[in-house]
């Protein structure tokens, strides 16, 4: 096929792009969004600080432009993000009590969940819960703070009840390297879950590359989680200068396994990056298809 979308779904994958609501009117933008791309991840649209900026009143107006735009065109909607430490209202990190946040963040889960039911296929329910480092434990936050490492748990579980249907994955960076503790420390995660019953159907690697690309090991990283009965999906890549023997290493790591499922890089044109003086994306600042995406399309 002769589009990153067309090619992935040869395979019952999809490829998709991280969106943001303000570019949607940059027809050089759209265009190649359209063209290109069958799954969309709200950029900034559906963090926190966005859709509930202060208790009880929730905004969705941008993250709605872009999630119905993508449904009238048929391409699918990744929900980016419900739980996370980053991009947080201040008047949420300020709460004080256990039995308050965990009302609070019931609550966030419950309501956005419910306006997009149907609509959103997968949910990054928790995102970047785990500290870099050696620790292999959960990084400091509110959540982690008053509730205790049960927090993953209860956010897992309420998303579950919130909507039946959605796949429900954990999303994180710098757990590509399967020796790394961090990513250690995810996979326990994820094994308890499974082997307790605690809902949780996929995790996202989000994938944000120095030159290198990704570590020898990621398909190894990819096939241990995935052995737990889990999806996983490559869910922001980029890649500091795009380097093409990366971007092919890091399709052809899902490729090689059955429950790698999609592959979302994190913008579109260069321009568009929140990386955008690494120049990491497929596409350059004019629109026009840089050698990485040639050996991207020729991996899928
Ligand atoms: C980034 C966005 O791309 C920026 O526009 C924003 O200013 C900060 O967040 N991990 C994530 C994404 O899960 O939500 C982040 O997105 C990049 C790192």
């Amino acid at each position: 096929a002769s589009t990153l979308g067309a090619q992935a779904a040869q395979s019952g994958r999809y490829f998709g792009a991280a969106v943001a609501a303000g570019r949607l009117g940059d027809s050089t933008y759209s265009t190649i969004l359209d063209r290109e791309f069958n799954m969309v991840t709200p950029e900034n649209e559906m963090k926190w600080d966005t859709t509930e900026r202060s208790r009880g009143s929730f905004n969705f107006g941008p993250a709605d432009q872009i999630a119905n735009r993508a449904l009238s065109r048929g391409q699918r909607v990744r929900g980016h993000t419900l739980v996370w430490h980053s991009q947080l209202p201040g008047w949420v990190s300020s709460i004080g009590d256990a039995n308050t946040l965990r009302s609070v963040m019931n609550n966030h889960i419950t309501t956005q969940m419910a306006h997009y039911k149907g609509k959103v296929y997968a949910w990054d329910v928790v995102n970047e819960a785990f500290a870099d480092g050696g620790s292999g434990q959960h990084r400091p936050s509110v959540f982690q703070n008053l509730l205790g490492d049960g927090f993953i748990e209860q956010a897992f579980r309420t998303a579950r009840s919130a909507d039946p249907a959605a796949k429900l994955c954990y999303n994180d960076y710098n757990i590509e390297n399967w020796t790394d503790a961090k990513t250690q420390g995810v996979y326990r995660m994820v094994r308890d879950f499974k082997s307790r019953g605690v809902p949780i159907d996929c995790v996202g690697f989000q994938a944000h590359f120095g030159t290198g690309g990704p570590p020898a090991s990621f398909q190894t990283t990819l096939s241990s989680f995935a052995a737990l009965g889990v999806d996983v999906q490559i869910t922001e890549l980029d890649i500091a200068q795009a380097p093409t023997n990366a971007y092919a290493n890091t399709v052809k790591a899902c490729m090689n396994v059955p429950r790698c499922t999609g592959i979302t890089v994190w913008g579109i044109r260069d321009t568009d990056s929140w990386r955008a003086g690494d120049k990491p994306l497929l596409f350059d600042g004019s629109g026009n298809k840089k050698a990485a995406y040639n050996a991207t399309l020729t991996a899928l």
